[in-house]
């Protein structure tokens, strides 16, 4: 990744070091590499070659400004932020501080104000709506607070719904889905609606929906938010095994510090900014 003399960037996280305090300094090979934590660094060594490549997805000095009549609101000033493949990345911050924001951008529900929004190096930031619908339904599996199945469709038509917009062949085959709802324990539930399920079933065929589609990129804005704890760590328990064993890229929104501290990377929101210190904040913004 390229760097200019002013803006010195962390290869790992991409966040802009100007000004940031207690740099992390390595060198690998005769060439100095600067971190915004240990932790950066730590993951650097690990495997330099890669982290000075192109990150799966990348923002660079996004802005996200809202206007409403005269009120102009600020979300997002100025994000830098990598993310690897494979990588499990939490983001978190105080309520209102733009973690939806930022994560409808990433998985391109929403465009920036300004800035480049890069996907396995393509700037999206200006791409037309139905390109980025397209590549939704190709790339992208999203899990949200709000379960959003369709009531009058059964949990099996609406964990295949998705299929029909993504392009015949990219998704799983029925025998594979009916699979996956025996491996969640709702095979024998695959014909019922929605309302007919608990919170915790309907969390777990959102889920099966959001994956219905083979994505390499999975997208949860507090997908165990509105679940008691045990049943929230077993929807957890699923998105990660999905991470470490399919090697599915995984970004979380969460208030939750066990979802943050089992992160490979945390965001932190902070009036419109990512802050450094990344396993410092999991504590002050989750519950
Ligand atoms: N379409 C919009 N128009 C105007 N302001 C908006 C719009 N969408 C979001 N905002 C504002 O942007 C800010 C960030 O909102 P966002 O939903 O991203 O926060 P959040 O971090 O996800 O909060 P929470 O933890 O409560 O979900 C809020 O102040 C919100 O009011
Ligand atoms: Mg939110």
């Amino acid at each position: 990744m390229e760097t200019s003399s002013q803006e010195r960037r962390d290869p790992v996280c991409g966040m802009d070091l100007t000004g940031i305090p207690d740099i992390v300094e390595v060198k690998v090979d005769g060439e100095t590499f600067y971190f915004c934590s240990s932790m950066c660094a730590d993951r650097f060594k690990t495997a330099p070659k890669k982290f000075q490549g192109e990150p799966m997805i990348h923002l660079h000095d996004v802005w996200k400004v809202f206007h409403d009549g005269d009120v102009t609101t600020e979300v997002l000033r100025g994000i830098n932020i990598h993310i690897w493949p494979g990588d499990f990345t939490a983001i978190i911050g105080a309520s209102g501080s733009g973690k939806s924001t930022l994560l409808n951008m990433i998985g391109l529900l929403d465009k920036p104000t300004s800035g480049g929004l890069f996907l396995d190096g393509a700037d999206l930031a200006h791409t037309s709506e139905d390109d980025r619908a397209l590549l939704r339904s190709k790339k992208f599996g999203f899990v949200f607070q709000q379960y959003n199945l369709i009531p009058w469709l059964t949990a099996y038509d609406n964990v295949t719904l998705p299929l029909i917009f993504a392009e015949a062949g990219n998704g799983l085959e029925r025998e594979a889905i009916a699979k996956h709802f025996d491996t969640i324990g709702l095979g024998a539930r695959m014909e019922h609606r929605p309302t007919e399920l608990s919170g915790g079933e309907q969390q777990r065929v959102a889920l099966l929906r959001a994956i219905a589609n083979d994505p390499e990129i999975l997208i949860g804005d507090e997908p165990t938010g509105n679940l008691d704890s045990v049943t929230g760590a077993k929807i957890l328990d699923m998105l990660i095994a999905l991470n470490k064993q399919e090697g599915k890229t995984l970004i979380v929104v969460t208030h939750d510090a066990d979802i943050a501290r089992k992160a490979d990377q945390i965001i932190t929101l902070k009036d419109g900014k990512t802050i450094p210190g990344h396993l410092e904040h999991a504590k002050t913004y989750t519950e």
